[in-house]
């Protein structure tokens, strides 16, 4: 039985005021979630905050981004390494954001994502198809693509030490979540074809749903038998929503 994990990815969003208030709200409205873990990925200034605040609490956390380098000439990058001596746990590969936005393709993603590895970070690597995409009925060829390029670089057992996230790009921050059975379909779609390759590694595999996931809507979505929790954009950001989504992932 796979467990849940809700990860916070607060974006581009923060204060070192209003995180504390945000941390101290979130450890205390979930303590004794036993058998569901939850995490927080934060802007890379607030790692060190981040870390301060949580690091005796049942709270991980980590960072939105990676260098696909380990060290060298590389101005506004930060590595792996540099993550990991901020405590972090997790960090987020391959976001469609920044697939779209920093021209991140698929290979790049691959390296970030055997570049956080190499030091024992857990990536979560996203994947998900826009608008366009599912309108065209190519969802599946799509997020295969985005999968491929990681199975391809790292290898399937790689990816046991990964979680993964499925975040259809038209429902991210637009409040138009996937329907549980839409979600259902891409998410047994990933976990079978990597099954295809390691049954061991699929049945173990954590696998997120991420966009426009909300307290009203965390139930249904966390029913669903290949939905193993949530990334979670606009409302990691508010205190009583995320608790309750976190409540809702409860095992
Ligand atoms: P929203 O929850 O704001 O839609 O964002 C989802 C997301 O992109 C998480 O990575």
């Amino acid at each position: 039985m796979r467990s849940k994990l809700v990860v916070g990815n607060w974006k581009m969003h923060g204060g070192t005021v209003q995180n504390r208030d945000l941390l101290n709200a979130v450890i205390a409205g979930t303590e004794g979630m036993n058998g569901t873990s939850l995490a927080v990925c934060v802007p890379y200034p607030y790692l060190s905050q981040a870390q301060s605040i949580l690091q005796a609490t049942h709270v991980r956390w980590g960072a939105q981004n990676v260098s696909q380098y380990d060290k060298g000439a590389y101005t506004g990058e930060v590595s792996a390494a540099m993550l990991m001596d901020f405590g972090c746990r997790y960090v987020i590969v391959g976001h469609s954001e920044r697939r779209a936005l920093y021209g991140e393709d698929s290979h790049t993603v691959a390296l970030k994502f055997r570049a956080a590895q190499s030091v024992g970070l857990t990536p979560v690597l996203c994947v998900g198809e826009t608008l366009d995409q599912r309108e065209a009925a190519i969802t599946e060829q799509v997020v295969a693509e985005q999968l491929d390029a990681i199975i391809e670089l790292v290898g399937i057992d790689a990816l046991a030490k990964s979680v993964l996230a499925y975040e259809p790009v038209w429902a991210i921050g637009t409040g138009k979540t996937a329907t549980p059975e839409q979600a259902q379909e891409v998410h047994a779609f990933i976990r079978g074809r990597i099954a295809a390759n390691n049954s061991e590694v699929a049945t173990g595999l954590q696998i997120l749903y991420g966009g426009s996931a909300k307290a009203n809507n965390a139930a249904e979505l966390f029913a669903m038998p290949d939905i193993d929790g949530g990334l979670i954009g606009g409302a990691s950001l508010v205190a009583d929503e995320f608790i309750a989504i976190c409540d809702a992932a409860k095992n």
